[in-house]
């Protein structure tokens, strides 16, 4: 028992828990899963599994995402990326939802599904059915010779590494890494994005793990946050845009490993309900960096204020307004639009880590949770 003990410290790698050993390798798996993709410097993105496809997939009608747990969540991050950069109309489905529907799936549809383990079972049964159904599908797996990836006609690993926490961290940002790389690929093969728009993101591209990195920096400051805020018995976390599924995936760490009650929202939909719960008591994790989405994420923090709700925002770097008025702020570098989800979760999966480990709770094998659900 003893030497199973010392094998799992060195496994470790010096870190309390796997969790935590995994959201600090973030800037290498986001950066191994652009290795020999990316050159920015030549100006060129190559998805070798996706090469033959690339013609398909900038001709598809539709894109059907679909996932589960934290792998939908990157699928949601996806949809605006790829609306946004390729115009392809994209759903995301929860593969559960999805497999007992008769989904409509026409000539043209492109379904992606996504998979850390690549055994999901409700997964699985999903990308049976689209097959079924004639559609063309890849797969963003992290797993190499898992059921999902060789179950899938074509599709672009992730390059996460084993990911052993039970809490999905390191691959949520290798997913939506590898989504976005698959979205501008097809935007440039459809012609739907500027040659310098293109080149820029190549190179912001490559500044993530640096960034990423500088997030990680302030890990002791979200401890600090994480402290205060240790029997909270709720939170809220509200974001816009690309940051509302980030919104979902914080409130998601948190539920999964401190067991308490968290709600993701869209900020703006918070008036039609969410807000009923704010008082005093009420934790509120606004993610508010300065996108296209800043002033209007502000005015939500404005009422949340008025009802004395307490807020952390997460936001970039150099702002001076928003530390004026909310109670917290953890600052993250400045990214593009399009890439900010890479960035402004890590502090999300810090704060829901400390806490859950200040709560004294099992982080790496949560209550109730398997990594990999192969029952459905
Ligand atoms: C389980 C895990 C989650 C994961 C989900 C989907 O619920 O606990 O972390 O996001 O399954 O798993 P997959 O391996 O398909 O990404």
């Amino acid at each position: 028992h003893k030497v199973e003990l010392e094998l799992e410290a060195i496994e470790k790698g010096g870190f309390d828990h796997f969790m935590l050993k995994e959201i600090f390798e973030q800037p290498r798996s986001i950066g191994d899963s652009m290795r020999g993709r990316v050159k920015a410097d030549e100006g060129t993105l190559q998805l070798g599994g996706l090469s033959d496809y690339m013609d398909k997939l900038a001709k598809s009608k539709r894109i059907v995402i679909i996932g589960c747990g934290t792998s939908w969540h990157a699928g949601l991050v996806a949809e605006y990326i790829f609306e946004e950069l390729a115009r392809i109309p994209v759903e995301v489905e929860y593969a559960s939802e999805f497999r007992y529907r008769n989904p409509i799936i026409k000539e043209g549809d492109i379904v992606i599904a996504i998979s850390q383990s690549g055994e999901t079972a409700d997964t699985l049964a999903a990308i049976e059915l689209a097959k079924s159904k004639g559609a063309l599908i890849f797969g963003v797996c992290n797993v190499v010779g898992s059921s999902i990836a060789r179950a899938t006609h074509a599709g672009a690993f992730t390059h996460a590494g084993p990911e052993i926490g039970v809490a999905s961290t390191k691959a949520f940002t290798a997913q939506v890494t590898v989504l976005t790389l698959i979205a501008l690929a097809a935007a440039k093969r459809k012609g739907t994005i500027s040659d310098s728009l293109f080149r820029q993101l190549l190179v912001e591209l490559e500044s993530i793990p640096a960034k990423v990195e500088k997030v990680l920096q302030a890990a002791d400051k979200i401890k600090e946050i994480a402290y205060i805020f240790t029997y909270a018995r709720n939170f809220i976390y509200l974001g816009r845009g690309l940051n509302f599924p980030v919104a979902l995936e914080g409130a998601l760490k948190l539920k999964e490993i401190s067991y308490i009650h968290a709600e993701g929202y869209p900020a703006a939909e918070m008036k039609h309900g969410p807000i009923a719960l704010i008082d005093e008591d009420m934790p509120v994790v606004v993610i508010a960096t300065k996108d296209n989405s800043y002033e209007k994420v502000v005015s939500n923090i404005q009422e949340v204020k008025a009802r004395k709700g307490r807020v952390i925002a997460i936001t970039t770097e150099g702002d001076t307004y928003l530390p004026g008025i909310v109670d917290f702020t953890i600052e993250i570098p400045k990214v593009h639009d399009i890439l900010m989800p890479l960035v402004s979760v890590v502090p999300l999966q810090l704060l829901a880590y400390d806490i859950a480990v200040m709560r004294g709770r099992n982080v790496d094998q949560p209550r109730n949770l398997a990594k990999s659900v192969t029952v459905e």
